[in-house]
């Protein structure tokens, strides 16, 4: 078992920005702790067991933390990253053209990330497509970074794809958008996988890191399906999440999914998510909301 405790102190914390070198040029969703994290976790916890796989890498900004961490480590093992690298002209404008990529007509991204990614070109392999669609062989993964989980179709189907891969005790799940008040099913899946998966970092915003404790086999993938399930259940899930991130002390970050989910009746879709409304009927969990939100501003300001 490869030691995890270290990564709830996260050693990553106070690493100077310029510590991930040339992956700061290329432009990334994440925050400033995320980054720390990616690059942190491929140079200093990963060792080369398994491939790195970045799922949702959008222009490669996470595919180039991964690349650069394990770079510095003297490693060039594989990663794959996969999107449908595809992008509108607004996040064009938001992202590629400020990082030096001319200004271009269409919709495509992957020959942008493949321009963007271009340092670290000999170890990452780009996957264009929708994930749900893509297959992979029993090459072990040691480390999975999971950021398309906007749909709880695609959770499972992510899961179905990807998880048989992970090295039990030799893995980890960095699931970034496991907070995101938008895709609840995040966490859902995770605390149906408790018998195989624990929370053992985070690196705000979302992101909280899972280490895998048992195969995750046909069973683990069937408790972790996300798709079907009631709100009913997806909140009972929710408050085992709460006990579960306690250790991080993000159990108030539980009751804001909760709300949530109680905010967006049968709603299995991130763009459909609509916030919590601070008037919002709270159930039970109502005081752990409020400092819960509380603490969520705090966080934001
Ligand atoms: C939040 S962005 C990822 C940000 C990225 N990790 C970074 O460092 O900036 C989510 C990405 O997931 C991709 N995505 C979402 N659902 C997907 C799916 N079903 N198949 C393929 N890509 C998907 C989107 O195209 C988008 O680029």
């Amino acid at each position: 078992m490869k030691p995890t405790a270290l990564l709830k102190e996260a050693p990553w914390a106070d690493l100077p920005p310029r510590r991930t070198g040339r992956a700061r040029a290329v432009p990334t969703m994440l925050s400033l702790d995320e980054r720390r994290a990616y690059l942190w976790l491929a140079e200093h916890w990963a060792t080369g067991e398994g491939a790195m796989v970045d799922l949702g890498c959008f222009a490669g900004g996470s595919t180039a933390h991964l690349a650069e961490g394990q770079r510095r480590a003297g490693r060039s093992g594989a990663i794959h990253a996969y999107d449908r690298f595809t992008i509108s002209e607004a996040l064009k404008e938001k992202h590629l053209y400020p990082a030096g990529i001319a200004p271009y007509e269409g919709e495509d991204l992957l020959g942008p990330a493949r321009q963007l990614l271009a340092p670290w070109t000999d170890s990452i392999a780009l996957h264009p497509g929708a994930i749900e669609e893509q297959v992979w062989d029993s090459t072990p993964i040691e480390l999975l970074v999971m950021d398309a989980s906007k749909t709880a179709r695609t959770m499972d189907a992510m899961a179905k794809t990807f998880f048989p891969a992970l090295i039990p005790g030799g893995s980890l799940i960095v699931q970034q958008d496991l907070l995101h008040l938008k895709t609840p099913w995040v966490a859902v899946q995770m605390a149906r996988m408790r018998k195989w998966v624990r929370p053992v970092g985070h690196a705000p915003r979302d992101t909280v890191i899972f280490e895998v404790t048992r195969p995750l086999d046909e069973v683990a993938i069937t408790a972790g399906r996300c798709r079907d399930l009631s709100d009913r259940e997806m909140i009972a899930a929710l408050e085992i999440m709460a006990d579960q991130l306690a250790p991080l002390s993000l159990s108030e970050h539980a009751a804001a999914l909760i709300a949530s989910v109680r905010a967006n009746p049968g709603v299995r879709l991130a763009w459909q998510m609509q916030p919590v409304s601070p008037n919002a009927e709270r159930g039970p969990e109502g005081p752990r909301l409020n400092k819960a939100l509380t603490l969520l501003r705090r966080l934001t300001r």
